[in-house]
């Protein structure tokens, strides 16, 4: 019965390779951390982890997990309108809307779903969502389900184009509910969205702002709050989706901070809500130990921020060109995708794990390698990253 698809896969998966775009999987046998034990290749310095604050491995965040298995088992082994919510999950959502700002937060079990649940919920068909044309995967799939769903309208903006827009809110006026969804820092470039101008485009055209927070949440602003903090803007973002599975501990889960009302209805209509059993206690425990983390040592925050402008600087200084930019995910354009996963490759044979982007993940000719930077780096790890990365480049005859 398989067959034909079979053939197809396996033709398909072929083509993958010949095409130098196959992703082969690597295999971690230590905690996530600067440093790792990587199969097949011995310790590695990690460059390509959201792990922003270091917070995977740190005792409090991995106690909480495992008190919580004892406290509460595996699981809920049910959705949460049924028998599946402990009070963990309560005490998680406070914990979130306290750290971003907003009255209320629900979790989802990913980000991905938190992305999913917004529009195909809250919009309905008298309305429009309108995203950053860079937006992530997980927010262009949710507006497309969100059309199948609802059959609200749909528009895209050129990335960062404030001007595109503003066109695009005008022509919508006559929606009933105006929805403008940006990311807070685009992974690929680590650019910080335009928040103060897109919040005032908004407020002018009567629109509701969605800010996914995914790579800000722990990174931005002085406490880490945040793209909103890092504009001195807590509190006008009417929606924020972020994940649990970057700097706040790495696990996995997500949620949406907004109004009682909105995390309310998204309780009470959300389909990966409804027919979904919720975050396993432990991830729930875990991410929370995490925030109160966070809330106790901002100064995590601030090492951060040192390391990347270190990193940053110290890459300037070897003569190579890093996208500018003031997050720790700071990318080295190469070119051609051949060169960038050549040299991830050569990286990796020097003990140094960076991940290399081509097309389609990003435009054709600006094929990258992506360092990621964590508080919890050392600036040996900084340092033996960036012998390697020299060597490497001068071999490539980069710099
Ligand atoms: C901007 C953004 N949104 C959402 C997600 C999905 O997050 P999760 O892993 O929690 O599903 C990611 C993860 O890569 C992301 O970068």
């Amino acid at each position: 019965m398989m067959d034909a698809l079979e053939r197809r896969l396996t033709a398909d998966l072929e083509g993958f390779r010949k095409d130098g775009v196959y992703k082969k999987l690597l295999y971690l046998d230590s905690a996530q951390a600067p440093r790792v034990r990587m199969e097949g290749h011995g310790e590695v310095i990690v460059l390509s982890s959201n792990n922003y604050l270091g917070l995977c491995n740190v005792p409090e965040v991995i106690q909480a997990g495992k008190d919580a298995l004892d406290r509460y088992g595996a699981g809920t082994a049910s959705v949460r309108f049924i028998c599946g919510t402990f009070t963990v999950h309560r005490a998680l959502e406070q914990a979130c809307a306290r750290l971003v700002g907003t009255p209320a937060s629900l979790s989802f079990v990913s980000c991905w779903n938190a992305n999913e649940a917004v529009p195909g919920t809250l919009l309905g068909e008298d309305d429009i969502v309108i995203s950053d044309q860079l937006n992530h995967a997980s927010i262009i799939d949710g507006i497309r389900l969100a059309k199948a769903i609802t059959r609200c309208q749909t528009g895209v903006y050129r990335h960062a184009d404030l001007g595109d827009l503003e066109e695009k809110l005008k022509a919508a006026s006559d929606r009933r509910v105006r929805m403008v969804i940006t990311d807070g820092v685009f992974s690929m470039e680590g650019a910080i969205a335009k928040l103060p101008d897109i919040a005032q485009l908004c407020r002018r055209h009567d629109a509701v702002l969605v800010v996914d927070d995914s790579h800000s949440t722990g990174v931005l602003g002085t406490t880490g709050r945040g793209t909103a903090e890092h504009f001195g803007m807590v509190g006008e973002v009417d929606i924020i989706t972020s994940t649990l599975g970057k700097a706040l501990g790495g696990a996995a889960g997500g949620f949406v901070a907004s109004t009682e009302s909105a995390c309310d209805y998204l309780t009470q209509r959300a389909r990966p809500q409804l027919f979904s059993n919720a975050l396993p206690p432990t991830v729930a425990a875990s991410a929370l130990a995490s925030i109160e983390y966070l809330e106790h040592h901002p100064e995590r925050v601030a090492a951060l921020r040192q390391n990347a402008a270190y990193f940053r600087d110290r890459l300037l200084a070897d003569g190579f060109s890093p996208l500018p930019g003031e997050t720790p995910i700071i990318p080295v354009i190469l070119g051609e995708t051949a060169k960038a996963i050549e040299m991830s490759r050569l990286l990796l044979a020097e003990g140094v794990f960076v991940t290399g982007f081509g097309f389609p993940v990003v435009p054709q000719g600006q094929a990258r390698i992506r360092c990621q930077i964590s508080a919890a780096h050392t600036r040996d790890d900084l340092d033996q990253a960036l012998a390697a990365i020299r060597k490497v480049g001068q071999r490539l005859g980069i710099v």
